[in-house]
C-alpha cells in the first residue's frame, strides 16, 4: 500500500535507507561479519571470469556491480545485455560464472541467456527481489535483494538494493581470499544508508532543480566520468521512461566525439562529479558544453565541490557513491514527470516484468 505517499514511485525511493539496512542486517552473521552461502563464495573463488547478464536498470546495476567484483575481489567481470548476448556469445573463459541481476526474475531477455549457458553446463546465480521468481528457481544460486515489492514501474530501491548485494558479495569473496580490503563494509554501507536518509529529507530542493533544469526541455543530457558516467546513464533511462524527456548519458569524454553537436542555447546538462580522480576532467567536459550555451547541473559529493554546483551529496566511500547518486537522479526524474503531468507510476507503453523476448 503506498499509504500517504501520492505514487509508490516517491515511497519506495523513501524506503531505501530501510532496505539498505535491511540488507546490512540480513548479511551479517551472528559476530556482525557479513556472510553469503559458502557454495556462492565457492562458485566465485572456482570461476576465473563472472558475466553479468541483465537489462535496462538492472544492467546499469551490473556496470557498477562490475567495480565492485573486480576491485574488490580481483576477479574479471564482463557485462553484457541480455538481449544481445545471444547474438555474438563473447568467447568464454575456462570457468565462467553467470550472475543474471533482475528484479522481478522475471526478464525473458535475461531468461533465455539462462536456459542457454545451464545447457552449456556452466553455473549460475541469479540476484532478484523475488524468492521463488523463474530466474531464481532456474539458476544454481539465488541471492535475494530483500528490497520488498517494488510497484512503480521505474526502479529505484532495487537498483540500490543489487548495489549493495553486488559489494557484499565481493567483499565476502574477498575476505575468503584473504585480501586485505582496507575498509569495514558494513560501517561504509551504515553511512550509506544515512546519507540516503538525508538525500531523501532533500526533496524540495531537489523539486526545485528539477522544475529548473527541466520543466520545458525536449531533451537533457547525463555526463559523469568512470562510474558516474554508469549512474548518468540510469539517470537518463529514469528521466526518459517516466516523464518522456528525451534523455541521453554519456561518457564526459565521449562528447566532443559527436553529442557535442546536440547542444544548444539552454540545453540541461546534468554532471555528476563524485570521484575525486576524475573531478577536473568532468568539470572540463562541463565548460565545454556552457561555452556551446548548455544550462548546466552539476552534482557533486562533499569535499569535491565548487560554487557552482546545484547540489551537493553526502560524502561516502569512493567505491559506493553510485548507492547515493542515483538518488538524485531518481527524484528529478519523479519531480519532472510529475510537473509534465505524466502517469509516474505506470508509464506509458511500459510494463513492470518484461516477460517478452
Ligand atoms: C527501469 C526498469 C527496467 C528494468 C528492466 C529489467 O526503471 O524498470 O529497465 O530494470 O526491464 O527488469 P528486471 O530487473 O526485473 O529484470
Amino acid at each position: 500500500e503506498k499509504g500517504t505517499y501520492p505514487h509508490y514511485m516517491l515511497k519506495e525511493i523513501d524506503e531505501q535507507p530501510l532496505v539498505m539496512r535491511k540488507i546490512i542486517q540480513t548479511y551479517q552473521n551472528e559476530q556482525g561479519e557479513l556472510t553469503i552461502a559458502p557454495e556462492i563464495i565457492n562458485a566465485m573463488n572456482d570461476s576465473d571470469r563472472v558475466y553479468i547478464i541483465a537489462a535496462g536498470t538492472s544492467y546499469h546495476a551490473g556496470l557498477v556491480g562490475k567495480q565492485f567484483i573486480e576491485k574488490i575481489a580481483k576477479i574479471p567481470v564482463e557485462v553484457h545485455v541480455a538481449s544481445e548476448f545471444g547474438y555474438n556469445m563473447p568467447l568464454l573463459s575456462d570457468k565462467p560464472l553467470f550472475i543474471f541481476i533482475s528484479q522481478s526474475g522475471e526478464t525473458a531477455d535475461s531468461r533465455a541467456v539462462l536456459v542457454s549457458v545451464k545447457e552449456l553446463g556452466h553455473r549460475t546465480l541469479t540476484i532478484t527481489n523475488v524468492p521463488g521468481s523463474t530466474l531464481s528457481r532456474e539458476a544454481d544460486y539465488t541471492l535475494l535483494l530483500h528490497a520488498g515489492p517494488e510497484i512503480a514501474v521505474a526502479s529505484t530501491k532495487a537498483y540500490t538494493a543489487q548495489l549493495a548485494v553486488l559489494s557484499i558479495l565481493a567483499e565476502v569473496t574477498a575476505k575468503s581470499r584473504n585480501y586485505t580490503l582496507g575498509f569495514d563494509l558494513v560501517h561504509e554501507l551504515g553511512i550509506v544508508a544515512n546519507a540516503m536518509e538525508v538525500l531523501c529529507d532533500s526533496k524540495e530542493l531537489i523539486e526545485h532543480i528539477s522544475r529548473e533544469f527541466l520543466s520545458v526541455t525536449r531533451n537533457a543530457f547525463f555526463i559523469g566520468r568512470s562510474v558516474d558516467h554508469y549512474v548518468g546513464l540510469e539517470g537518463a533511462l529514469k528521466l526518459k521512461e517516466i516523464s518522456y524527456i528525451q534523455a541521453e548519458g554519456f561518457a564526459g569524454g565521449e562528447l566532443k566525439h559527436g553529442t557535442i553537436a546536440l547542444i544548444e542555447e539552454g540545453t540541461p546538462i546534468i554532471a555528476l562529479a563524485t570521484q575525486e580522480s576524475v573531478n577536473l576532467s568532468i568539470r572540463g567536459n562541463v565548460k565545454e558544453v556552457v561555452a556551446r550555451g548548455a544550462n548546466p547541473c552539476i552534482i557533486s559529493m562533499k569535499g569535491l565541490e565548487m560554487d557552482e554546483d546545484s547540489f551537493v551529496i553526502p560524502e561516502v566511500h569512493e567505491l559506493l557513491t553510485p548507492l547515493i547518486s542515483v538518488i538524485p537522479m531518481q527524484l528529478i526524474a519523479y519531480y519532472a514527470a510529475l510537473h509534465r503531468d505524466c502517469d509516474v507510476d505506470k508509464p506509458r507503453n511500459l510494463a513492470k516484468s518484461v516477460t517478452v523476448e
